[in-house]
């Protein structure tokens, strides 16, 4: 299946990366298309599989699952530029609401970044998914040894939300079902609360939130 990333940052490379280790074929999209390509480049040198770098209305295009991996604030608008159909297209939505340093969440309670970005294209299916996992992670992959590294996954429409959680356990990564798209405004609290033990607190990125049970 084609896989498209939009955003060349810590979290897009790192996905595509990920993702480069699957049978899957890697779209990088940029806003800049050179900056994809030299970017593909780059990571091309030491992934298993080649990812190629194109435009954001390409990457758009040639896959039906599309990671938004941007900045919220400017997510939607990147998405209406493209001036692509997003009808029927699975949106994966990996961004956190944040202020610009990083220690307040600018949504929240009573809506989410996935459910903006939802009710902006209606004819697309948002799927919440990888936005508690530091980037750093993403580069170096999921083994924690015995421990599992979830991914949380939400949306509306079962069918996506089941394609994307596969897409997760073929990485290596434990997908997690994590219910309706609403429960997105439970998740990027957890990022948020992740960035603090990360970033603040001192435990530094090789860490994830978990639940446990017996
Ligand atoms: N860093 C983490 O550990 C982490 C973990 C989970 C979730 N997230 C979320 O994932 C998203 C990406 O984070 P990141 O750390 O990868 O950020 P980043 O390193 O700053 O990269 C963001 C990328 O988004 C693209 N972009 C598109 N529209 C943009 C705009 N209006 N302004 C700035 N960049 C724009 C840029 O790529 P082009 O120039 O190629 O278009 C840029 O390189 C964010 O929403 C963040 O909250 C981050």
């Amino acid at each position: 299946m084609n896989i498209s990333i939009l955003g060349t940052g810590n979290v897009g490379s790192g996905l595509a990366k990920t993702f480069s280790k699957t049978d899957h074929v890697i779209y990088l999209g940029s806003r800049d298309q050179a900056t994809a390509q030299a970017k593909a480049k780059e990571m091309n040198t030491e992934t298993t599989r080649p990812i190629t770098g194109v435009t954001t209305a390409e990457a758009i295009d040639k896959s039906k699952v599309i990671f938004l991996a941007v900045p919220f604030d400017g997510a939607i608008e990147l998405l209406k530029s493209a001036n692509v159909d997003l009808t029927d297209k699975i949106i994966v939505d990996v961004t956190n609401p944040l202020t610009e340093d990083f220690m307040n969440l600018t949504v929240g309670h009573d809506t989410s970044a996935a459910e903006e970005i939802q009710s902006a294209f209606p004819g697309a299916h948002v799927v919440k998914a990888f936005n508690t996992v530091f980037a750093q992670i993403l580069h170096e992959g999921p083994d924690f040894g015995s421990q599992n590294v979830p991914v949380y996954v939400a949306s509306d429409k079962e069918c996506a939300q089941s394609a994307v959680m596969k897409l997760v356990e073929a990485t290596g990564f434990e997908a997690i079902n994590s219910g309706i798209l609403k429960n997105a405004r439970y998740l990027e609290p957890m990022a948020a609360m992740n960035i603090q033990f990360g970033y603040v607190l001192g435990l530094g990125t090789q860490i994830a939130p978990a639940w446990i049970s017996r």
